[in-house]
């Protein structure tokens, strides 16, 4: 089991917001090894009072009310240390490999909290360090690349150095517990089975719809926009496990292979279809939760005027037995009108009605998977209603899971912690294979593409809306509506 944990830009937001209250939890529960040490390395230099204390206050900011608890926080603490140094250097690098990690017998993480611009020197530095060996494995997490070019080119200059099973790509949505709940749903249970194909699937619809605009991060937005960001990461790996087929087991290999095979079979989308089946939007101001928002143009670290989309619909399409015919609209926005991720199987009417209300209200049967705010499932039904009318009145009734409910006093694990601890127990299941983020590039390349050719622009929304006009309009040539 992995004794050191090193974390490569160990002083930025990524490691203050999500790796260091990840390990704490781990840590808390016992999770993590006795021997295992946290090494932090920057370029910024800290005391080892300043940096613990600078990580205890990250902490409670992050945990809430929950102040760490103080058994675990010395535990803790004791594990962490920072380094300032450029681990870019080999030299630099060279004198902590020697002292701090020189014991090669101790499993090795190391996790580039960096950006992707400077992996490849890192890894140099790595190896000429002699810090990779087969004990060792590397996380990276997104952007990997902005396009299916620029990822090859990241990711060509890591294999050059590790084997792929060394490296995790992280996908934070994939450590979401709803969102490995699929895969149980699916797999664990024999109700949907038998119906999860075109034969009793009418559509489905996947959205992530968030409240928060570019939250600072204004240039770095700019430039990825909706697709980048969102779709080709998060929104395609749900849609690969909604709709990959079953896995031999939960093997990392047999789940990846699956998961590829969706990816490949998508209906690439270019020239005229990519006009008629996404839609860009752009956020104008408005008020969300009786707050007034600026637009997208006017956010205070905004630079200059902008095309970039900050929501995007697409209707995609999946090449085979299983998926032909069936619709998969995906949605995602920021400054929407208010935070769901969320997933709708909408199965099909049935194909005759024996009561009378049925022929003109909806009777279809919906199954809602909601990922956030609150995680559960909800499986609509038709219910007789109580009484004694005799046309037979009938509503669409839930039945609600509620995880929470469900599974009382049970604290639901941040995505980060079931990833780090999996990174630790060397199970890449819940991580990205290379080919799958190529693949994913290849489609969103051409939609890209596609944007580019036709001078598509990116409508404007108000913030705190559903997002254009036209993405209601996307869904309902096809005679749906949006589940909103
Ligand atoms: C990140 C995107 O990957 O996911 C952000 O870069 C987005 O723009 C975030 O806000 C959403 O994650 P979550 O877990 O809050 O849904």
């Amino acid at each position: 089991m992995i004794c050191d944990f090193l974390i490569i830009g160990g002083d930025g937001d990524l490691a203050f917001r999500k790796l260091y209250p990840a390990l704490y939890h781990l840590d808390r529960d016992q999770c993590l090894p006795a021997c295992l040490k946290i090494i932090s390395v920057s370029r910024t230099r800290h005391t080892a009072k300043a940096f613990s204390q600078k990580t205890r206050d990250m902490l409670i900011a992050q945990l809430g009310d929950n102040k760490p608890d103080a058994p675990t926080w010395k535990r803790f603490n004791a594990r962490l240390s920072h380094y300032a140094l450029d681990a870019s250097n080999e030299a630099e690098l060279s004198r902590l490999a020697h002292t701090v990690l020189n014991d090669r017998s101790r499993d090795l993480v190391t996790y580039l909290a960096t950006p992707p611009d400077i992996f490849a020197p890192i890894c140099q530095s790595l190896w000429a360090v002699g810090l990779v060996r087969d004990n060792m494995r590397l996380v990276i997490e997104k952007p990997l690349g902005s396009s299916r070019e620029s990822f090859n080119a990241i990711n060509n200059s890591l294999t050059d150095i590790f084997d792929e099973h060394q490296i995790y790509r992280i996908d934070h949505y994939l450590g979401k517990e709803t969102v490995q709940n699929l895969l149980t749903l699916r797999f664990a249970n024999s109700l949907f089975e038998p119906l999860w194909s075109n034969n009793y699937i009418d559509h489905v619809q996947i959205t992530a719809a968030e409240t928060i605009g570019t939250g600072g991060r204004w240039p770095f937005y700019d430039e990825a926009g909706a697709l980048r960001d969102m779709v080709q990461n998060h929104l395609m790996q749900l849609l690969c496990l909604l709709a990959m087929e079953p896995p031999a087991s939960l093997d990392a290999r047999a789940v990846h292979d699956e998961k590829l095979k969706v990816l490949r079979s998508l209906a690439p989308l270019t020239g005229r279809d990519v006009a008629d089946h996404t839609v860009r939007g752009q956020y104008a101001a408005g008020t969300i939760e009786g707050q007034s928002v600026p637009s997208y143009q006017q956010e205070s670290d905004a630079t200059g005027t902008s095309g970039t989309e900050t929501f995007v619909a697409i209707k995609a399409s999946i090449n085979n037995w299983r998926w032909a015919g069936v619709p998969f609209y995906m949605r995602t926005g920021k400054r929407m009108q208010r935070r769901f991720c969320e997933i709708v199987v909408q199965f099909k009417k049935l194909p005759h009605a024996i009561f009378p209300e049925q022929a003109h209200q909806n009777s279809a049967n919906r199954l809602v998977i909601q990922l956030q705010p609150e995680e559960g499932i909800r499986l609509y039904l038709l219910n007789k209603v109580p009484g004694l009318d005799e046309s037979f009145p009938m509503e669409n009734v839930s039945l609600d899971l509620a995880l929470s409910e469900a599974f009382t006093g049970r604290r639901v694990p941040e995505a980060y912690e079931r990833l780090l601890f999996d990174v630790m127990r060397s199970n890449s299941t819940l991580f990205m294979r290379a080919d799958q983020v190529e693949a994913a590039w290849q489609w969103v390349d051409d939609i890209a593409d596609g944007w580019k050719q036709q001078k598509q622009k990116s409508l404007p929304y108000m913030a705190g809306s559903n997002g254009p006009a036209d993405s209601i309009a996307l869904i309902a040539r096809d005679g749906r509506r949006w589940q909103d």
